[in-house]
């Protein structure tokens, strides 16, 4: 059975980089062969801050965008969160979208793509790894951050990558594969 991977784009802000650097994962993951894969853009869910009456374990929600927003996760096998770096943290489109759910994030992996400047968003990715973890997520250490991302954006806005970058995004999709396949018995 094919694993479907989201790829989810967390910042939502105008004039963001985030789908550039997205994308380039898209390719790459999609050349690897191993999953069925969806882009996801957090700024098309909408999400308003946790605005659901009850906890989202309890997975009873009242509004169709937190509806959707779980269908959207549930249908995921494996998860890949392209992640800026906001004042050495995750940003709170990101952490949000993450809060406003619970049970379908549950005994799935996740990597970690992070950009920013010279630390490459690592700060940022390791509070999310936190995060995920908390939420029953198994966030691979094989996270690629992608250091100074603004000297590989192209005149035309896309995200080139180097090789090694490329290299380190392979070898995160060959482990969210091995878990994904191992986690999915605990799902059943
Ligand atoms: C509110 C804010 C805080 C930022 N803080 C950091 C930071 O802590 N580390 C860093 O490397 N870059 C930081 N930056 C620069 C971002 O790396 C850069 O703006 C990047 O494009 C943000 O991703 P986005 O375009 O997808 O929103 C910050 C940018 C913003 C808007």
């Amino acid at each position: 059975m094919t694993l479907t991977l989201k790829i989810i784009i967390g910042s939502t802000r105008p004039g963001r980089k985030g789908p550039a650097v997205a994308k380039w994962v898209e390719t790459l993951a999609r050349q690897h062969g191993g999953f069925t894969v969806e882009l996801v853009d957090l700024a098309d869910m909408e999400l308003p801050l946790l605005d659901e009456p009850k906890h989202p374990a309890m997975k009873d929600y009242q509004h169709a965008h937190t509806k959707r927003w779980s269908e959207v996760i549930e249908g995921a096998d494996a998860f890949v969160f392209v992640t800026p770096e906001y004042d050495f943290h995750a940003p709170a489109s990101l952490v949000n979208a993450l809060q406003c759910l619970s049970q379908e994030w549950r005994y799935k992996p996740a990597g970690v793509v992070s950009y920013g400047g010279i630390s490459g968003g690592l700060r940022a990715s390791q509070v999310l790894r936190g995060l995920l973890n908390n939420l029953n997520v198994m966030a691979i250490p094989q996270a690629v951050p992608l250091p100074l991302f603004t000297e590989y954006l192209g005149e035309d806005g896309a995200f080139n990558g180097t090789e090694k970058m490329a290299e380190g995004a392979t070898l995160m999709f060959n482990e969210l594969m091995k878990w994904a396949g191992a986690l999915q018995t605990i799902r059943a």
